[in-house]
């Protein structure tokens, strides 16, 4: 049976190049995107036709992931793969010496850690049907506690860190069931995160995904009973909690 993927934040980025890449592994892809409006999108539904379905998606909404699982939960009996990539950065300026904005850091909240929450457990039933079970979390170094060195970047940290440990808490409960979590740092980035295009990042969005890819494929080929919640890089280093 054809595998199938759910990608959320797919507008650009990261996301996009990986419903590229899973489109070249011939998924059937769903889609979340984000703004009104993404030409990339509709060009790969022109090129892809039914294999790639394309779902209006605000993560930080219940009432728009609830949608989203109407949709695609009349189209496919089986989610093989979530990846939770959708996420805001937020304020990275302020130190505990300045003012900071409690309010934007809801919304970084709502999007980054409860975004993939409301996600996966919207969509763990069909996961839970697949033969794969396999959620991605798109996390970031900027969540290890352990190797934190920041001073600033108040909520994008915190979110990561508490999506590294819901991740965790999510792993210890479809362990059973025969379902794993990895947690990805999809490395520095060429992207629009920061408003503008971080050119003197070291990855493409392409290179990321490419290597995620190949950690996923290397998880789908394992044993998940055996298999710990592990917090990777995109090359599969292990990072500190
Ligand atoms: N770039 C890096 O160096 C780097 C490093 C570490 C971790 N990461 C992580 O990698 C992932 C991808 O980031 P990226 O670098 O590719 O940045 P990006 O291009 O800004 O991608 C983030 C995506 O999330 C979407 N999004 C924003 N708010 C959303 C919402 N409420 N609901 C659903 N989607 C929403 C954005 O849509 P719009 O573009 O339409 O706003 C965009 O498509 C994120 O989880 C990020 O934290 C990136």
């Amino acid at each position: 049976m054809k595998k199938s993927a759910f990608v959320t934040g797919a507008d650009r980025g990261v996301g996009l190049a990986l419903v590229k890449g899973l489109l070249n592994q011939s998924y059937q892809v769903f889609a979340g995107q984000y703004a009104e409006e993404v030409p990339q999108l509709a060009e790969l539904k022109d090129a892809y036709g039914e294999r790639l379905q394309v779902l209006r998606l605000d993560i930080s909404s219940d009432d728009s992931v609830a949608e989203a699982w109407r949709i695609a939960s009349k189209q496919t009996e089986q989610l093989d793969l979530l990846i939770n990539n959708g996420a805001i950065l937020g304020d990275i300026g302020a130190s505990v010496l300045d003012p900071l904005n409690y309010t934007e850091m809801m919304d970084v909240f709502n999007v980054n850690t409860l975004g993939s929450l409301r996600m996966s457990q919207t969509f763990m039933p069909l996961l839970l049907k697949s033969d794969s079970k396999l959620l991605v979390n798109i996390s970031s170094e900027a969540g290890s506690i352990g190797d934190c060195y920041r001073e600033s970047w108040y909520a994008y940290c915190m979110s990561k860190a508490a999506l590294n440990m819901q991740s965790k808490l999510i792993h210890n409960g479809i362990k059973p069931h025969g379902g794993r979590v990895l947690v990805v740092h999809p490395g520095w980035v060429q992207t629009y995160m920061q408003g503008k295009l971080d050119a003197g990042a070291t990855l493409t969005p392409e290179q990321s995904a490419a290597s995620i890819l190949q950690l996923v494929a290397a998880r789908l080929s394992e044993d998940a009973a055996e298999a710990d919640c592990e917090y990777v890089d995109y090359a599969g280093n292990a990072l500190n909690w």
